[in-house]
């Protein structure tokens, strides 16, 4: 299934801050979030965003260097933030044995998800950010019953 896009103007980094932090109000695990975009347009921003909303006030770095970021959450539930740009072969996921990292309690957001080919874990949602003038527009899809249910409490 994939639901009709939702489309929000992002029109400076703190719209792009807040709409991550909105959610931050409703996730629950397990859940799987595609982050589209080209390079920098504002996908760690977003993850930033909900980690802050959250209530984590440490430092939100880009995992491009190390792949994933974890983030221990209260109720024992984790934020891994993905991001597989680096990758030059899929099977780098095998490798890294990321799949153990997919439980009922993780909430996962991986960036380039192209990048691991077929051994990334189907999404529940995609969010794609483009350039629009200096802003962005954001572009939401739910591919699951899981993913529109989510939505439709982040973003009525
Ligand atoms: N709505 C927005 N309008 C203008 N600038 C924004 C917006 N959202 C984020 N930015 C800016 O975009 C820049 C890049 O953001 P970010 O690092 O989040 O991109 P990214 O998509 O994760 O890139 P990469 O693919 O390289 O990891 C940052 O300087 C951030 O402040
Ligand atoms: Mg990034």
């Amino acid at each position: 299934m994939q639901t009709a896009p939702i489309t929000r103007l992002l029109p400076d980094e703190n719209a792009t801050l807040q709409l991550g932090a909105d959610w931050s109000k409703s996730i629950k695990p397990p859940l799987v979030v595609y982050l589209q975009g080209n390079l920098g347009a504002g996908k760690t921003t977003f993850v930033r965003g909900l980690l802050r909303g959250m209530g984590y006030d440490g430092a939100v770095k880009s995992p491009t260097y190390n792949i994933v970021e974890t983030y221990p959450l209260p109720n024992a539930v984790s934020l891994n933030h993905f991001d597989l740009y680096r990758f030059t072969t899929p099977e780098e996921w095998e490798d890294a044995g990321l799949d153990d990292m997919f439980t009922a309690n993780s909430i996962s957001l991986i960036e380039w998800p192209q990048q691991g080919g077929t051994f990334v874990p189907s999404a529940d949602l995609t969010i794609t950010l483009s350039n629009e003038g200096t802003g962005r527009q954001c572009t939401i899809f739910a591919h699951t019953e899981q993913g529109q249910k989510s939505l439709e409490i982040w973003l009525n």
